[in-house]
């Protein structure tokens, strides 16, 4: 297994998150358990875009469990339909909060943080699983090239939620 990851440091987020990809895919191609691999990505992640906070939670009974990531304390629970991430994970949608403050129901976690992206994981089967969830301490800090990199890593695990 890899030691370390590769990227060019100060590049456009979309280079980086191209870079990741394939490391990503190997990383996770040499392990089968679950949260071994969540828990690299949050670390690939934090180490390469040094978001203030990084990670995942993984649907259980009608809630969002918290699960991998990197940051501060987080929420253990969250129930779907409820704040940024329950919001995204019962529309299926990636949703980009530019000022968290504005979103109707947000969950603060963290008095720290100001914008957040939040994508939905989907299985092989195309059933939500759960989401990424990455929140800044900047306003207004992703855009569509977050989205769309996010999005390719989520679809990385597809295969993993089935094992
Ligand atoms: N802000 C999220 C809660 C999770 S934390 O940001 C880690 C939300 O509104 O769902």
């Amino acid at each position: 297994m890899a030691e370390s990851i590769a990227f060019s440091k100060g590049s456009e987020k979309s280079v980086i998150y191209t870079e990741l990809l394939p490391q990503i895919e190997s990383l996770i191609s040499v392990e089968t358990h679950l949260v071994a691999n969540l828990a690299n990505i949050a670390a690939v992640l934090k180490e390469a875009f040094n978001f203030y906070w990084v990670g995942f939670y993984l649907a259980k009974k009608g809630e969002l469990v918290l699960g991998p990531f990197q940051g501060p304390l987080a929420c253990t629970r969250i129930k779907f339909g409820e704040g940024v991430c329950g919001h995204a994970f019962s529309t299926s949608e990636t949703t980009i909060v530019p000022n968290v403050d504005e979103f109707p129901g947000h969950i603060a976690c963290s008095s720290a943080s100001r914008s957040e992206i939040v994508v939905p994981l989907f299985d092989r089967n195309a059933k939500p699983i759960g989401v990424l969830d990455v929140d800044s301490d900047k306003l207004n800090d992703f855009d569509e090239a977050d989205a769309r990199g996010l999005e390719a890593i989520a679809a990385l695990l597809a295969n993993s939620f089935n094992n």
